[in-house]
C-alpha cells in the first residue's frame, strides 16, 4: 500500500521545492494555472473574504486569489513542508504580497485556524496525499463559517478510453522521466502516478465531501477530466 506518511509527505515536497514549481508549469504545460483560476473563479469572491489555502506549497493558489478581481481580502496558507513554504515566501515577497497572504506551517488534519473563521478554504493537488482524508475534511468543515465556499482540485482517472490511455501513458512513463532529471529526486514523480491511481474517483471524492458536512457539492472535470475541481458549502 502507499505509504503517506506525513512525515514521509513533508520530506518529499522539501526535496523538490526548488524546482516545484518549473516542474508544474512544464509537465502540465502551463494549465495548472488555468485550472487554478477555475478554481478561484468558483470561489465568487467580493473583495472581503478571509481564505484559507490548505496544502499550499509553493502559494500559486494563495496568490491567485488575492490577485482576482475582485480577489479575497486575506489568505492564510497552511503547509507542513517547510522548503515548499521558503520558496513561497519569496515569491510573495517578489510579488508583494505578503500583507495579504499570510504562511503557517501546520497539518492539514489539524489546521492551525479558529472555528467557523473562514470565509472559503481551497485545497489544490493536496487532499490526494493527505494521509486522514476524512480528518482534513473534518477540519476544513469546521474553520468554515455556515455557508462558505469549499474548492478543491486534484488530478483524476479519465473517463475518457483513449485519453485515459494517452493520459496514463504519459503520467506513468514520462512524468517521472522529467521528474527526475529537472528535481534530481527519485522519488517523488514516481509517486504521482501511483498516488493519482490509489486516490478516491470523483463519486468517492463528492460522497466523502457530503459525509463531512458539506452541502451543493458539484463536480467540473477539467481538461478532458486529468484534473477535477470540487466545489461545494459548509452546510449547517
Ligand atoms: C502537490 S503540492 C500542491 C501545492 C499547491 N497547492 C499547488 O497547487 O501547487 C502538495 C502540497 O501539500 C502539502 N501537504 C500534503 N499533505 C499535507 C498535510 N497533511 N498537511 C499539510 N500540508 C500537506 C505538501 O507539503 C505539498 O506542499
Amino acid at each position: 500500500m502507499l505509504s503517506k506518511s506525513p512525515d514521509r509527505i513533508a520530506a518529499m515536497f522539501n526535496a523538490i521545492a526548488d524546482r516545484y514549481d518549473l516542474l508544474n508549469h512544464l509537465l502540465s504545460a502551463g494549465i495548472d494555472r488555468r485550472w487554478r483560476a477555475r478554481a478561484v473563479r468558483a470561489l465568487q469572491l467580493r473583495g472581503r473574504e478571509r481564505v484559507l489555502d490548505v496544502c499550499t506549497g509553493t502559494a500559486d493558489l494563495a496568490i491567485a486569489i488575492v490577485r482576482a478581481q475582485p480577489g479575497a481580502a486575506h489568505v492564510i496558507g497552511v503547509d507542513f513542508a517547510g522548503a515548499m513554504l521558503s520558496v513561497a515566501r519569496k515569491k510573495l515577497a517578489r510579488e508583494r504580497r505578503r500583507d495579504r497572504v499570510a504562511l503557517v506551517r501546520g497539518d492539514a488534519t489539524r489546521l492551525p485556524v479558529a472555528t467557523a473563521s473562514v470565509d472559503a478554504v481551497t485545497i489544490a493537488f493536496g487532499i490526494r496525499n493527505v494521509d486522514r482524508l476524512d480528518q482534513a475534511c473534518a477540519e476544513m468543515r469546521r474553520v468554515l463559517k455556515v455557508g462558505g465556499r469549499l474548492a478543491v482540485l486534484e488530478f483524476a482517472v479519465p473517463a475518457l478510453p483513449v485519453w485515459r490511455e494517452c493520459y496514463g501513458w504519459y503520467v506513468r512513463h514520462l512524468v517521472p522521466r522529467i521528474g527526475r532529471v529537472v528535481s534530481h529526486d527519485d522519488g517523488a514523480y514516481g509517486y504521482l502516478p501511483a498516488s493519482i491511481d490509489a486516490f478516491a474517483t470523483p463519486d468517492e471524492l463528492v460522497k466523502i465531501l457530503r459525509q463531512a458536512g458539506f452541502v451543493d457539492v458539484s463536480t467540473v472535470r477539467l481538461t478532458l477530466g486529468s484534473v477535477c475541481l470540487y466545489v461545494g458549502r459548509r452546510g449547517a
